[in-house]
């Protein structure tokens, strides 16, 4: 009995084999177990002598088990060692780290150099109606920007809005001057895209409206607001213009901030970069707000953030802004 079970255990090769073997011949209904069971029918003389017999058996079957689990318990050890082992001088995984677009940094900047003249941001939808969109703004109800083919329309009241001006009409009928607000936004105009146009662009739009506002004022706020995006020694230029909602009306150009216009690729040679549109709000878009233009008066302005970023970073195709290449926008 003996000679079988240790070669049973020296066969055993995990700890469930082991445990066979000892219920073989230990357990309850082992081999041994058995053989000590069968003592009753034994003489007296013989039973402490098959008795010594059977307990020295027992005795070297759990040393040989317990030898034999020791070993077998290291071998496992070792192979789950081997199994789950960890190159901890492998490469790890790329993390693909996120960054501002172009655009939104640019926007941040120019609504940070607002507040800091004590601008107030505030958003327009952008879809809105005809009445926000042209109307209250004073728009002749001929004027080609209401056409189709310049604005894209969703029924015949509603449409995506072709500048941030609405936001002026949305600010004066919401607040009490002083108003000083600057709106940031989407526009939409139907335009065929290619390096310069895009259907989807940017503008942001700013408003004060208070008593004694002057066309000193809105020189000065660009005034400071170009020497702060540009640099300090940035000069603009005003060029007579017409706008339906403002009068007088004004383009504006700043002098170019890479060649200081000497004429470069950045200003096309002319040595100025087209800036924004702006002027004394019009009487009558005061009242349409319910704001008395004998007592008050305001100026606006709106500029394109796509182009004006554009040039800041060089950027020489709108298109680019919108398309979301990893390889353009990992540059900023
Ligand atoms: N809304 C005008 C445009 O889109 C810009 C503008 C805004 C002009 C405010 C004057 C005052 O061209």
């Amino acid at each position: 009995l003996e000679k079988k079970a240790k070669a049973e255990i020296e066969e055993a090769n995990s700890s469930d084999e082991l445990e066979r073997v000892r219920v073989k011949y230990l357990g309850k209904k082992g081999e041994l177990t058995e053989v000590l069971r069968g003592m009753g029918s034994l003489t007296a003389e013989e039973r402490p002598l098959v008795g010594k017999i059977a307990n020295e058996v027992r005795g070297s079957i759990e040393t040989l088990l317990q030898q034999a689990k020791e070993s077998i318990k290291t071998k496992e050890l070792q192979h789950k060692l081997q199994a789950e082992a960890l190159d901890v001088t492998m490469p790890g995984k790329q993390v693909a780290i996120g960054k501002k677009h172009p655009l939104t940094k640019g926007m941040d900047e120019l609504k940070n150099i607002f507040i800091g003249m004590g601008f107030k941001v505030v958003e327009g939808p952008e879809v809105d109606t005809v009445h926000y969109n042209f109307d209250a703004l004073n728009s002749p109800k001929n004027h080609p920007s209401r056409d189709m083919s310049d604005t894209f329309y969703i029924t015949e009241d509603i449409l995506l809005r072709c500048h941030t001006s609405t936001v002026q009409i949305r600010s004066m009928e919401n607040m009490k001057p002083p108003i000083r607000i600057i709106s940031p936004g989407r526009c939409f105009r139907n335009d065929t895209p290619d390096a310069t146009h895009s259907p989807m662009f940017h503008q942001l739009e700013g408003l004060v409206v208070d008593k004694g506002i002057t066309l000193g004022d809105l020189k000065g706020t660009l005034e400071v607001f170009v020497k702060h995006f540009f640099g300090s020694h940035t000069k603009i230029k005003f060029r007579p213009h017409h706008f339906p909602f403002t009068e007088p009306s004004a383009e504006v150009d700043a002098s170019c901030f890479k060649c200081a216009g000497e004429g470069c690729s950045v200003c096309k040679g002319s040595g100025w970069i087209e800036l924004l549109g702006c002027g004394m709000v019009h009487p009558n878009v005061l009242a349409n707000c319910g704001i008395d233009p004998e007592v008050y008066s305001g100026f606006a302005f709106g500029m394109g953030i796509d182009r004006l970023i554009m040039n800041k970073y060089e950027i020489d195709d709108i298109r680019l802004l919108f398309e979301n290449d990893m390889r353009f926008l990992n540059q900023f």
